[in-house]
């Protein structure tokens, strides 16, 4: 007993002496080890009796215990110790080095494209407003005069959920969503995702569009060029470009027309269509056509911004490769 309290001091007193790592591991062999002394008594308790062997074990393990809670209690200052030593004595902050590049992301140049259309028509006066993705065939169909057997309904070109719903295939539907719970004058775009069963280097079967919309007394298709002239010539008025107005068909305008634009004399490139809202459209929403008129037109986002930025395939916007993305800013 005598001979295990003594050895418990003599322990402690140098576990608590150790410094570093090393020496504490090398402690902890030298008492708890193979070839230790504790070891060695754990050893003896064979030849004794069953008693005594007991009696010899409890106090073994106590020692054992206490033995351990030690070392450990050591290496916890220990850690202390180099934490603070380390972190504040010798690994001082060096704060003549470099700070770490933070990388800034980009916008994508569609949302850049969608940001500078905002602008322009928020500086006439439209307001934003927003309609479902998952639309039904009244709102993106009937209501906009488009006949039961366009090929636009068709399965093969729309992506139809059931006989009622589908992914809508245009942002026209928001014209007939908004204006049926407005009354003249009426002023707003709408922009966001459009899906159609297309893909080459003009198209995507997920693409977006900006809708617009003006509904007042006495508006004209001068009015529309007006505006369509000075949006464009926003966007592209530091480059050389030409823009035709080509005559064109949509159910829901009466007359209809389509605009091209051409820039540095590359190939004529479609960028939106537009019109006089058809008469029966504005019954549909409930506006007495005979006092009010209105145009709207609806633009290709990807195409503006293949334009603006010179690409010659849209499908780049959509494959995510950073490196392409990040030349935008
Ligand atoms: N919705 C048509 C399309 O996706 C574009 C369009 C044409 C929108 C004429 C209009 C419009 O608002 O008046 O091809």
């Amino acid at each position: 007993m005598l001979n295990l309290s003594k050895f418990l001091l003599t322990a402690r007193n140098e576990i608590n002496s150790i410094k570093n790592y090393v020496e504490l591991d090398d402690l902890r062999v030298k008492y708890l080890g193979k070839n230790s002394f504790l070891n060695s008594q754990f050893k003896e308790m064979i030849k004794l009796d069953k008693q005594d062997r007991v009696k010899l074990g409890y106090i073994l393990n106590r020692v054992k215990n206490n033995l351990l809670k030690i070392i450990s209690r050591r290496k916890y200052k220990l850690d202390n110790l180099f934490c603070k030593n380390n972190l504040f004595l010798k690994k001082k902050i060096d704060i003549s080095l470099p700070g770490r590049q933070i990388k800034n992301g980009s916008l994508h140049p569609v949302n850049i494209l969608i940001n500078l259309s905002k602008n322009f028509f928020s500086s006439l006066g439209f307001s934003f407003v927003f309609g479902p993705e998952i639309e039904d065939y009244y709102h993106n169909f009937d209501a906009l005069n488009i006949p039961y057997c366009h090929p636009s309904r068709s399965k093969k070109d729309t992506f139809w959920f059931n006989n009622k719903y589908l992914l809508r295939t245009q942002t026209s539907s928001v014209q007939i969503r908004f204006m049926k719970k407005s009354s003249p004058p009426i002023r707003f775009i709408s922009f966001g995702r459009v899906y159609r069963n297309d893909c080459d280097r003009l198209h995507t079967p997920m693409f977006h569009q900006i809708e617009g919309v003006m509904v007042d007394k006495n508006i004209s298709i001068s009015n529309l060029k007006w505006i369509i002239n000075n949006f464009l010539h926003t966007l592209f008025g530091n480059k050389k470009y030409c823009i035709r107005f080509r005559p064109s068909y949509f159910p829901f305008t009466e007359p209809s027309v389509e605009v091209d634009i051409k820039i540095n004399n590359d190939k004529w490139l479609e960028i939106l269509g537009c019109g006089m809202i058809h008469t029966n459209v504005l019954n549909n929403v409930n506006i007495n056509s005979d006092i009010y008129s209105g145009f709207a037109f609806g633009v290709g986002i990807e195409r503006l911004a293949m334009l603006y930025y010179n690409t010659k395939d849209l499908r780049v916007f959509f494959e995510n490769d950073i490196r392409f993305l990040k030349q935008f800013k």
